[in-house]
């Protein structure tokens, strides 16, 4: 039975009646640009063939229920007393896009209720967006049913209120566009500033390439801890220098700043300001030499985010190290860290051996196994039915 049958029966068994419809939603792998999003700079990521379905089905009355696979818990809250104060648990990334919604044109107080199953087979933890896909998932299907029209962009929006509204974590907007926008075999080339974006081609089979997930099995939380420390030192470091944000601080900005900043507000700096750039010249890069040039960048971005913005762990390292030790292109830790996935971008023939070369360095640190996958690059979200 696959995932989608078994949300039908779920529906079914669980609320009484057949669902309206069914939307789905990608969790995203970050290609290169990390914690650029909230500084309003670039990012590059892409979505991936691992989803989170959601059945719906329309109530007489103004109530809204959710329910899913990874809880026994049905929450039901009438549409009038969502607020972010009223939400917790996992139940707050549906419920949250629906109260984020009020602020885009959804009359609480008119719109019909419904009820909500959610299935996904995003891994949680894993630094893949397995949030942003439930918020996207939900947020196209409440705008289909409640017919609000809004754009792809504008729910995007939705689900980084929803995130940093009712569940508190200070993300930026990358996840929730990258779910929403992609496109098969491409990546997402978005300005965090402008919301511009733009669909750049991976070209990963025609160069024999794969991108390969080393999820560490270490869990990170972003509603709490480093996350929202590093994006304090970001916000400290631009006011210091004078900037609106640390998309206005560029690469011959340094000298100056390492000047007026303490050492660490420094490095936090540079992460992001030299992340920017590699973001900038990846895109380059793809689009003159294709993916087999972008090596070089993610590992120096990798080695940003462990030294300079202090966000790795050992076992993402050792991960990156391991990788770039047996023959992948480039490796890097992926998404918000402490804990999470790495990426290795390597040739489809090398790939067992790196698996193996993975599972062997880590049972030799007497680290957990991790769990490994390939991704590829898929379509955004979308109504299934
Ligand atoms: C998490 C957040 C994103 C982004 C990344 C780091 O995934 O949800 O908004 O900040 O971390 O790049």
């Amino acid at each position: 039975m696959d995932i989608r049958d078994d949300l039908q029966a779920k529906f079914l068994a669980l609320y009484g009646y057949e669902p309206a419809g069914e939307w789905s939603a990608p969790g995203r792998v970050n290609l290169i640009g990390e914690h650029t999003d909230y500084n309003l700079g670039f990012v590059l990521p892409f979505a991936i063939n691992r989803r989170t379905f959601v059945a719906l089905g329309l109530r007489e009355d103004r109530v809204i229920r959710v329910a899913s696979s990874f809880s026994d818990e049905v929450v039901e809250i009438p549409l009038a007393e969502l607020s972010p104060g009223a939400l917790h648990g996992w139940s707050a990334y549906p419920l949250g896009v629906a109260w984020a919604l009020s602020g885009h044109g959804a009359d609480l107080s008119a719109v019909p209720g419904v009820d909500i199953f959610i299935e996904s087979d995003v891994p949680v933890g894993a630094g893949l967006s397995s949030s942003a896909a439930i918020e996207s998932a939900v947020a196209i299907a409440l705008n289909d049913v409640w017919r609000l029209t809004l754009s792809r962009p504008v729910l995007a929006q939705v689900g980084q209120r929803a995130e940093n509204e009712a569940v508190g974590a200070p993300t930026g907007i990358m996840d929730q566009t990258a779910s929403l926008l992609g496109q098969k075999d491409c990546a997402v080339f978005l300005d965090c500033r402008s919301l511009d974006s733009e669909i750049v081609d991976l070209g990963l089979e025609a160069a024999g390439l794969v991108v390969l997930i080393i999820d560490t099995g270490v869990s990170h939380q972003h509603a709490t801890g480093g996350y929202a420390e590093r994006r304090a030192s970001c916000e400290l470091g631009a006011r210091m220098l004078g900037a609106q944000s640390l998309r206005d601080v560029t690469v011959a900005d340094l000298p100056r700043a390492r000047e007026i900043l303490d050492d660490v507000t420094f490095r936090r700096v540079r992460h992001v300001v030299t992340e920017n750039q590699r973001v900038l010249d990846t895109v380059e890069v793809l689009r003159d030499l294709g993916p087999a040039g972008i090596g070089d960048l993610l590992d120096a971005s990798h080695r940003s985010m462990r030294d300079d913005f202090e966000i790795s762990v050992r076992e993402l390292d050792l991960a990156v190290e391991t990788a770039q030790a047996n023959g992948a292109i480039g490796a890097r830790m992926t998404g918000g860290g402490f804990g999470g996935a790495a990426i290795a971008l390597i040739r489809s023939d090398d790939l067992s051996r790196l698996q193996v070369a993975i599972d062997g360095a880590f049972a030799e640190h007497g680290f957990g196994q991790p769990d490994t996958f390939v991704v590829t690059a898929a379509q955004g979200a979308s109504r299934e039915n």
